[in-house]
């Protein structure tokens, strides 16, 4: 019996339960015996939560085209989506140098969990929805605000080290120098093979077709010398950064363009607790109290966090965010998402269909 990877690939996707059930037990083909051992790493960071799938035909409404005096909002003002690019770049660049620390405060180290949680689900560097029979395949990895470089470090770990495979490699990208420039100086710290694996660029999500290289503190942002092509990245993450975006629908469909078919989405980013009311109740004290005012003392800057907890709140549910990424393109398994920490944070994945 003859299988390709692309006939298993889809029957994984169209039956993953009957398929692991059955098939071990009734078809010996090396090559389907060997996808089938993969498949439970690879297939979960598609469609991680079930056997039912979403997907829609992609299009690009008017409202995903990005329109700098259309209304948006920053926190609880509304504001242009221009006004939202400059007034993000100011919070960020005010807090750049305190990022990392506040996160520890603000979230008692948990971000930390969450973090290794989202990277180990993705489990980089063994068996990419993209590539062929092999496991250990080469993986370009786009880490989109990646801010001062935790998932893109986890990356790194993960699969050359975790997983052995050294042919992995992850681009950062931010729209602000002033948190890039951070993260390269702790990139400094890792093993000289992952800083090789590492590169930095600076770009706003909603249009990866001008990108720059990180500028040197102090220096203007330089024109925008390059593109992240189409179909040219396997595995496209955002943690935190989705909520500060002028138009999420936009860096959507930026995802879905420079995505290899077969390539996933995942985005790890604050939601809902509402299901939880006790939790929320606290949750919502914490941040709205003990937050701005941690802000001003330990990083002088109340507002920005002010900002950071007011587009907390602004974000879309769990189940409308889904939505978004499904009307961009993608393909979601089950509910298309997974509540960390009872809706404190979430993870959304979404898979670019194979034509
Ligand atoms: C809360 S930080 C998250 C950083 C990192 N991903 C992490 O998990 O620690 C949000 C990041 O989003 C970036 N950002 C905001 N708007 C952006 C945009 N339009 N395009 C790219 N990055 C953006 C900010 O500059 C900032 O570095």
């Amino acid at each position: 019996m003859a299988v390709r990877p692309t006939q298993l690939r889809r029957a994984l996707l169209q039956s993953p339960s009957r398929l692991r059930q059955t098939a071990p037990n009734t078809i010996q083909h090396p090559e389907l015996q060997h996808l089938l051992s993969a498949a439970p790493s690879a297939f979960s960071s598609a469609c991680p939560f079930s056997s039912t799938i979403t997907t829609r035909t992609q299009n690009t409404p008017d409202y995903a085209v990005p329109n700098p005096s259309r209304p948006t909002h920053f926190g609880f003002q509304t504001v242009t989506e221009a006004e939202k690019v400059e007034r993000v770049a100011t919070v960020f660049t005010s807090v750049a140098e305190s990022y990392d620390r506040m996160n520890d405060l603000m979230s008692f180290g948990w971000h930390r969990i969450w973090k290794d949680y989202f990277v180990t689900s993705l489990n980089p560097g063994f068996s990419p929805l993209t590539s062929g029979l092999d496991p250990r395949a080469p993986q370009h990895i786009l880490d989109i605000a990646g801010g001062t470089g935790d998932i893109a470090f986890r990356m790194l770990q993960t699969a050359h080290v975790v997983n052995g495979n050294p042919d992995v490699r992850v681009t950062i990208s931010d729209i602000n120098p002033a948190m890039l420039t951070v993260g390269k100086q702790r990139s400094t710290l890792l093993p000289a093979s992952q800083q090789a694996a590492l590169s930095f660029v600076e770009a706003n999500a909603e249009d990866l077709t001008r990108t720059a290289p990180l500028s040197p503190p102090g220096t203007r942002t330089p024109a925008p010398t390059s593109t992240i092509p189409d179909a040219s990245v396997d595995l496209y993450t955002v943690a935190f950064g989705i909520r500060n975006f002028s138009n999420i629908p936009a860096a959507l469909r930026e995802a879905y363009r420079v995505l290899k078919p077969g390539g996933v989405f995942a985005c790890l980013e604050f939601s809902k607790a509402d299901a939880h009311p006790l939790l929320n109740t606290l949750y919502k004290e914490w941040s709205f109290r003990a937050i701005p005012l941690i802000g001003q003392l330990v990083a002088g800057d109340r507002d920005s966090y002010q900002y950071l907890v007011e587009s907390i709140e602004k974000f879309p549910s769990q189940a409308e965010f889904r939505d978004m990424i499904v009307d961009a393109g993608f393909v979601v398994g089950g509910q298309g998402y997974e509540d960390l920490t009872g809706g404190v944070a979430a993870i959304h994945k979404g898979m670019k269909p194979r034509v």
